[in-house]
């Protein structure tokens, strides 16, 4: 692009270095903000005929000139010119090709650092919507999940050993949980990426008689922004949705870790479908877990974004600074990535079988029902302490004689503690231990029913 092409060509003699021109550009990744740059331009214009900062027909020709290049980019007739340094300029060049030097006036009362601002954060407020659909998508799975497996009965782990027995239901219901917070933590940084920054200008604000407010409530902003400098300069919003989106990495991927386990020969507690691995190409046996791998992997990448985005942040002076231009990459990348493993993890649940009776078999083994052994005697009165003891013991004792704690008897048991009645053998089963623990938030099936219809309320 020659100097004189350049929107701010009046006061260089010299043309942009051809190296520089590529280095300093953005369009090849911020052309995906072209909806919300051009929606974002309408309302302007139509704020500055309001204003009678430019009159009815000038702001008439550029919101048709706007709109028809909304539909060229859309259909694909729009050719992108490697000479533009953004989609804002893009836009607003081939404006003035459209329909000549009125196009100029758009520019009247802005500047692309407030504008920039705006168009990421309306691509963010519509991004953070349809990955809370796509939370919610997989809420529902792991739901249905819960219902179908609210009898199920599973080993849980503390240190990756095996602890107490559990339903498998109460154990999706604690992803659940999970995803619902990042629902929430997602809502809630709405409430800040949803304010209007368009009129900030450079920094300072500007001497033309604008009204925010009114651009604003075109674009369905509940609140325009409050201070311009901090306007042209704040990504925390950017910082903080992509906080919100580690975490949901994170969560995805520790389900998927304990996929991945559960599928192994040595766990065979489930099978994940054919649709949804992937095999070797040398072993013909393989049946590989690859996607549930990826997810894992991917979360790398996130995090990744994060810190890219914190570290872009941390040094930089007031107020803007081109530094800012490098937010979008990792904000897309993060949402890409967030979005497509939401989508594939809800299809891999869905397709995966489980072998209930292996679960329950290993949920019985190791001495899991220990701990109700001991609330058996805390029960009869015994200090919980001097309880733990006794079984610990009597743990000892049935490792010694290569036996379960259903397989001693009776005399036996009375040799540890005069307390143990027949009614032992029933509260030392996994069953029972189960459905006894229904405190606030334990694993009896109870409790999750309580739960699931709680989610159906909602
Ligand atoms: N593409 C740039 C960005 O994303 C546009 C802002 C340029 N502003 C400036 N004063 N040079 O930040």
């Amino acid at each position: 692009m020659s100097k004189k092409t350049k929107p701010w060509g009046g006061r260089f003699r010299e043309a942009t270095n051809e190296q520089v021109e590529r280095f300093t550009a953005s369009l090849h990744y911020d052309r995906r903000l072209f909806r919300y740059d051009i929606d974002g331009s309408i309302a302007h214009a139509k704020m500055l005929a309001h204003q009678d900062i430019i009159t009815q027909e000038e702001s008439g020709a550029i919101v048709k000139g706007l709109k028809g290049i909304l539909k060229d980019i859309e259909e694909g007739r729009f050719t992108f010119s490697d000479e533009d340094e953004d989609i804002h300029m893009a836009v607003e060049k081939a404006l003035i090709e459209k329909i000549g030097e009125v196009g100029g006036k758009l520019h009247t009362g802005r500047s692309r650092n407030d504008q920039v601002a705006l168009s990421v954060r309306m691509y963010a407020r519509e991004e953070i919507r349809q990955i809370g659909a796509a939370l919610e998508r997989l809420k529902n799975t792991l739901a249905g999940l819960a219902r179908a497996e609210k009898s199920t009965i599973v080993p849980s782990y503390t240190h990756l050993q095996k602890a107490q027995p559990v339903l498998l239901g109460h154990y999706f219901l604690a992803y659940w949980e999970m995803f619902h917070r990042d629902a929430d933590r997602l809502n809630d940084c709405l409430h800040r990426v949803n304010r209007m920054p368009l009129g900030a200008a450079a920094l300072a604000g500007t001497s033309l008689p604008i009204d925010r407010s009114f651009v604003a409530r075109l674009l369905r902003f509940p609140q325009v922004t409050a201070n311009s400098m901090d306007t042209v300069s704040d990504r925390d919003y950017v910082a903080e949705i992509i906080f919100v989106l580690a975490l949901i990495m994170m969560h995805m991927s520790r389900l998927c870790e304990d996929m991945i386990l559960w599928s192994t020969d040595e766990f065979r507690y489930l099978e994940i479908s054919d649709a949804f691995t992937t095999g070797s190409s040398i072993m013909p046996q393989k049946k590989n877990p690859d996607v549930a791998e990826l997810i894992r992997g991917k979360t790398g990448r996130v995090y990744g974004a994060l810190t890219t985005i914190l570290t872009i942040l941390k040094g930089l002076p007031m107020t803007y600074n081109r530094d800012l231009q490098e937010d979008k990459e990792p904000l897309f990348d993060a949402i890409d990535t967030v979005k497509a493993s939401l989508d594939i993890l809800a299809g891999m649940l869905e397709g995966v079988t489980f072998n209930r009776d292996r679960m329950k078999a290993e949920a019985g083994l190791g001495y899991s029902t220990a701990t109700d052994a001991a609330e058996y005697l805390v029960r009869r009165g015994v200090p919980f302490r001097e309880a733990h003891g006794i079984i610990g013991r009597l743990v000892a004792y049935c490792i010694g004689a290569k036996r379960t704690l259903s397989e001693i008897t009776l005399e036996e048991y009375r040799r540890f503690h005069p307390a143990f009645d027949e009614d032992i053998f029933q509260a030392i089963s996994v069953e029972s231990s189960v459905n006894a623990r229904e405190s606030a938030g334990g694993t009896a099936e109870r409790n999750i029913l309580k739960k699931l219809s709680e989610i159906e309320e909602i």
